[in-house]
């Protein structure tokens, strides 16, 4: 048993976990760590340098922890949060603080918070992105809660998160469950871009004929632009490496089925929950179920349509793709900050718009050039209706738009699809708009169930008999 000595205490000592300790020891803190699988905490002592400890028992880890006692988790989402927390309980004291890390549902976030200050102690949910290596060498942390007791944890987040110009990754964003919504937003964003990529990465691939060299070098290129980002960059390197199996390419031989583990539906419902539109996240979410549904879509040969002809000029769809590509990643990126400026007024999280695109320049999945126009646009105007609007950010999608009309033109006449790419010039041509055929609606509306409507002389609520005379 070690004396109470240690600042923090990391339960869930997976990958992550055991990287976030390695990253806080080298930051100067000491951490206990510990683990259900005593081979996670031997792992844990053969990586770490620093004031590292590996308990043998949950009583052990406690005990190891200064008081009031900071024990973060890292384990999955859902219940086993909720089984760890029930298992800490009866050994906590008053004003110790438990850090939910993980990828939780925010509304668990929000009951935990409620659960546990009955028990006079402190629960936070804390966004972290980034994956194993953000979490050695600096992600970007989303945390939230009461923010006397942030205080407590802000100088360690700051130190550990990744800089950009010197700036930590981090920044406290809000009562209650606001880190959690924050990265259940960012993953929203992830999937759209991912989304985008991948259909990029067809239409070069299937009507252009580009090879996995030529792949590798429009990824590469684009990651030298506007588009430079995390994303487009691995993108780009997933295209170099070999099979150890074959001599194939190793994407070649990956099944196209996508997995999720929930954080983009999650996105989704909450948008629809609060009325935001978000297309193209739920594009994304839409088109991993196709992908997934793979016995269904062998099935489905009967549905006949046009085929995929060959690119006549390979460097005009490649600039074209380009602008698409850029076009469609920044109206994912107006969704998703449009969600969070909902959410901020629904859940009165009171978000800075301009802070979060800070936090997310560095460490996180979908750091990019791109979040450092989106973050100038909400510092000049923090109450912009829509990052579209943006001084700066509309010229861009006004120039671009012509590339993504022209690819999506492309990918309806060879029968591509591209949902994510169409679910975005949807959106950006619907709030071009003044007037939108819903006045139709409401007429169908009111004539099958009286519900309505409003018309565009007179101030009033109307309603019409349709089919009498
Ligand atoms: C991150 C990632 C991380 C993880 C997601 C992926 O920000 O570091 O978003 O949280 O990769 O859980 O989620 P899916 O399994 O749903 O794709």
């Amino acid at each position: 048993m070690k004396d109470s000595q240690y600042n923090f205490g990391m339960i869930g000592l997976g990958t992550m976990g055991r990287n976030l300790v390695n990253n806080m020891a080298s930051h100067g803190f000491a951490v206990a760590g510990f683990d259900k699988d005593p081979a996670k905490v031997a792992a844990l002592k053969n990586e770490a340098g620093g004031n590292v400890y590996g308990a043998q028992s949950l009583h052990d880890f406690v005990s190891a922890i200064a008081r009031p006692r900071t024990i973060m988790l890292l384990v999955p989402a859902g219940q086993p949060v909720d089984d760890v927390v029930a298992e800490l309980k009866p050994l906590l004291n008053e004003e110790d603080l438990i850090m939910d890390c993980g990828n939780s549902h925010f509304i668990d976030t929000d009951r935990r918070i409620k659960e546990l200050v009955r028990n006079k102690f402190h629960f936070m949910g804390v966004g972290i992105s980034g994956g194993e290596e953000g979490a050695r060498k600096g992600p970007s942390i989303m945390p939230g809660g009461n923010k006397k007791v942030f205080d407590r944890v802000g100088p360690m987040l700051a130190a550990i998160a990744a800089k950009v110009n010197n700036e930590p990754c981090t920044t406290y964003l809000g009562q209650g469950s606001a880190g959690h919504y924050v990265k259940m937003v960012h993953n929203g964003i992830e999937y759209a871009l991912m989304q985008l990529i991948a259909e990029t990465y067809q239409l070069l691939k299937e009507y252009g004929g580009f090879t996995n060299g030529e792949l590798h070098n429009a990824f590469d290129g684009w990651n030298k632009g506007p588009l430079k980002s995390f994303l487009v960059e691995i993108t780009a390197e997933i295209f170099t490496k070999k099979d150890e199996l074959t001599s194939n390419y190793l994407v070649d031989m990956i099944q196209d089925s996508a997995g999720q583990k929930g954080t983009g539906i999650w996105t989704s419902q909450s948008a629809l929950d609060l009325q935001v539109p978000v297309p193209s996240i739920d594009a994304a979410v839409t088109a991993r179920v196709i992908s997934a549904n793979k016995e269904q879509r062998l099935k489905g040969g009967a549905l006949k349509g046009p085929g995929i002809t060959s690119a006549t000029d390979k460097e005009a769809l490649l600039n074209n793709l380009g602008q698409a590509l850029q076009f469609s990643m920044l109206i994912a990126y107006a969704q998703g900050m449009a969600l969070l400026q909902k959410a901020s007024a629904a859940y009165n999280y009171g978000y800075s718009l301009s802070e979060v695109a800070k936090i997310w320049r560095g460490g996180c999945i979908i750091r990019a050039e791109a979040l450092e126009l989106i973050m100038e646009a909400y510092n000049q105007q923090p109450g912009l209706a829509n990052l579209m609007f943006g001084n700066k950010v509309a010229p861009i999608l006004v120039e671009t738009q012509q590339g993504a009309r022209l690819i999506i033109k492309t990918a309806v006449e060879n029968g591509i699809a591209a949902p994510a790419m169409m679910a975005g010039l949807a959106y950006y041509d619907g709030y071009r708009k003044d007037w939108l055929p819903s006045n139709l609606i409401q007429a169908q509306r009111d004539y099958f169930g009286a519900h309505t409507y409003k018309r565009t002389d007179r101030d009033g609520i109307f309603h019409t008999e349709w089919n009498k005379n």
